[in-house]
């Protein structure tokens, strides 16, 4: 059983999951625009990504009895500066969702609910992870420059990190099986 105050907490983090999905779609919208397939796979592959971390959440309160809220949409914004200011904005969205998620991790142990703590693990390890994903991007962008004559070599380079995470991700899909 939830407390009121945790239940509050996990809706407004699927709010928080929910508008990353929102955002990254909104990113690789932008991208098919600027002609940059490799980026737009990467963003859409992100967006279905977050909208599952929503859904966990979501399932996970309805397991225990809570009552999970469906969050209203915000918009996004439509246009990005440039691929590098993009990348930045994913970086910095990620760094409020792992603040947010060491913010429940602490609140467990306030209210003394052990198994939402030990349901969070698994965002703490993912968090862990997409931080460090999101620098190493900006890395070999900054590695590469941000000039246009660059766009298609960051581009490629993204499209290779995708393929990466697919295949890690049917790794890891395969080992739970
Ligand atoms: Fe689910 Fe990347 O925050």
């Amino acid at each position: 059983m939830l407390t009121k105050k945790m239940e509050t907490a996990l809706n407004r983090q699927i709010e928080l999951e929910g508008y990353a999905s929102f955002l990254y779609l909104s990113m690789a919208s932008w991208c098919d625009n600027e002609g940059l397939d490799g980026c737009a796979q990467f963003m859409h592959r992100q967006s279905d990504e977050e909208r599952a971390h929503m859904l966990r959440i979501f399932h996970y309160i309805s397991d225990v009895d809570g009552h999970a809220i469906v969050p209203a949409v915000k918009k996004p914004p439509a246009k990005f500066k440039s691929v590098q200011e993009m990348f930045k904005q994913v970086y910095t969205h990620e760094q409020k969702v792992t603040k947010s998620i060491n913010e429940l991790v602490a609140l467990c142990y306030e209210v003394d609910d052990y198994g939402t703590l030990n349901f969070l693990q698994w965002y703490v390890e993912e968090q862990r992870e997409e931080e460090a994903l999101m620098r190493s991007i900006l890395d070999r962008i900054k590695l590469i420059g941000d000039g246009p004559q660059n766009l298609y070599f960051i581009d490629n380079e993204i499209k290779k990190v995708n393929e990466a995470e697919m295949a890690a991700g049917a790794a890891e899909n395969e080992a739970e099986a």
